[in-house]
């Protein structure tokens, strides 16, 4: 059987990476994001050099009802997914005063509503057919609370809990859910969101190559969760054994443009 996946956010950063990661697999692509041309660029690239089948769907997808619009563009194309990454993100970074409120339900829509929707549409398929690998992407901020960053931080929960009781659900189904738990990572992401400069991306910052390696190693194997490199690993262990009141100052000042 030739495995299909379907990448969102496949243009830039750990999408790209995790695009890259399973061409050389030689896994057929489904790559989804809103920039239709660099979409058709990544095609070509992808197709000449590993001469896989490549097909790409440009869609917004904080918009409403956008999971349907791809699990449809995907029956047109007459395709079948085992497996899907879900990392299409954004983060509407800053003190929870002054951060706007239309672009943080925006980045709920994406991280929280859209990827529940991809879950519900594409699972019963792989259930159907005994196999299937889901990879979700969660963050250090999955675990650890963030102040400056609430919201962001907040949806990366939701990512870790929905996935963890789904994929308890899926047991001896032969369907896995994995999120993925990247601490800062060199992509566009934080020049995006204006948080360069804090701390944060100051020290182990990981390139998306090795991220995704960690993430392909993880689905491909169903485990449940996985947190890249040891100094994200010690830091989610801190925050478990330090007192909060200490944990949240830490966080504060790694995430402070100032
Ligand atoms: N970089 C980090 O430090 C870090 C750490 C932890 C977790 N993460 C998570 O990793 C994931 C990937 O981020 P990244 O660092 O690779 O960021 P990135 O370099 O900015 O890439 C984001 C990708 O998502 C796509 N995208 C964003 N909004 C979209 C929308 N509304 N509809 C369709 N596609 C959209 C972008 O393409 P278009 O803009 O062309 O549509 C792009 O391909 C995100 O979920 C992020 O939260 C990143």
């Amino acid at each position: 059987m030739t495995n299909t996946a379907l990448i969102t956010g496949s243009t830039s950063g750990i999408g790209k990476a995790f695009a890259d990661k399973l061409a050389q697999e030689k896994i057929d692509l489904i790559l989804v994001s809103r920039d239709a041309a660099k979409l058709d660029n990544q095609s070509k690239e992808l197709t000449c050099k590993y001469g896989i089948q490549v097909s790409v769907i440009a869609i917004d997808l904080e918009k409403p009802n956008a999971a349907n619009k791809v699990f449809e563009a995907v029956r047109e194309l007459g395709l079948s997914i085992q497996l899907l990454i879900n990392n299409a993100g954004f983060n509407e970074y800053g003190s929870f005063l002054k951060t706007n409120l239309e672009k943080e339900k925006e980045m709920i829509s994406l991280h929280v509503i859209y990827t529940t929707e991809m879950m519900k549409l594409f699972l019963p398929d792989m259930v159907n057919n005994g196999y299937g690998r889901i990879l979700n992407l969660g963050s250090t901020g999955s675990i650890i609370p963030c102040p400056n960053d609430a919201v962001y931080a907040a949806t990366k929960a939701y990512i870790l809990h929905v996935s963890k009781g789904i994929n308890a659900e899926l047991k001896g189904t032969g369907v896995s859910i994995t999120t993925l738990c990247p601490g800062s990572t060199k992509t566009e992401f934080a020049v995006k969101a204006g948080m360069e400069n804090t701390l944060l991306f100051k020290f182990f910052v990981m390139t998306p190559e090795a991220v995704a390696k960690i993430g392909y190693k993880a689905l491909v194997k169903g485990k449940t969760s996985v947190i890249t490199g040891v100094y994200n690993q010690l830091m989610v262990l801190s925050s478990k054994i330090i007192p909060p009141i200490i944990i949240h100052s830490i966080t504060k000042k790694m995430l402070s443009s100032e």
